[in-house]
């Protein structure tokens, strides 16, 4: 009965001692990030990881929950943070508590239905509470590892296909106040001018 209830989590190393773990490197993540030419001249230099996930899963029944640490390496590509992949939950009613450990960083929201987007501080004594049907990306903005626990329903799994294929409408950039928001199409037109072929 009482099997895989407790577990151990470093919260500066962002590791969960027992967990499963998934390795996302610089090459995991094409795609990804608007600006396609620092993606290639990133990866031409190296493929590094950017983010880790560790996750338990004690239980699989209709009632149980998942959890995981999410350890996301500072770094940028251009001008946007190294972050995850992003997913709506497969199971779309599934919420998920994100809760701040180490490092900053941001949560991207966006509303599947409507997309109404927003971006959340993700800090240490912070938590993020992820409606249903709101698909959420992770962004490291410092200059440390940002890591945080994420609790989620057994069910919930994880649907990455959206993303992939329009990936969120706001882009996370870096600026003169840290990090903002801007609209993808505008970013990708901002960088066109900036350097011209
Ligand atoms: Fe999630």
């Amino acid at each position: 009965m009482f099997q895989n209830i407790i577990s151990r989590f470093d919260p500066t190393a962002g590791t969960l001692h027992g967990g499963a773990l998934v390795t996302r490197r610089l090459s995991d993540l094409r795609g990804i990030f608007a600006d396609e030419e620092a993606y290639r001249r990133a990866l031409a230099g190296g493929d590094p990881v950017v983010y880790t996930v560790e996750s338990m899963e004690p239980g699989d029944g209709d009632g149980d929950l998942h959890y995981g640490i999410g350890r996301i390496m500072p770094g940028r590509i251009g001008d946007e943070f190294y972050m995850t992949k992003g997913h709506l939950h497969a199971w779309r009613p599934a919420a998920e508590v994100y809760i701040g450990l180490s490092g900053s960083g941001t949560m991207m929201m966006e509303d599947e239905a409507t997309g109404e987007s927003a971006l959340l501080p993700l800090e240490p004594n912070g938590i993020v509470y992820v409606p249903g049907r709101t698909a959420h990306r992770t962004i490291n903005t410092g200059s440390e590892p940002l890591t945080y626990i994420g609790i989620f329903p057994a069910r919930a799994g994880h649907d990455y296909g959206a993303i992939a294929e329009r990936n969120f409408r706001m882009v996370v950039a870096a600026s003169e106040a840290g990090a903002e928001a801007i609209e993808r199409e505008r970013f990708i037109k901002m960088i066109r001018e900036r350097s011209p072929e």
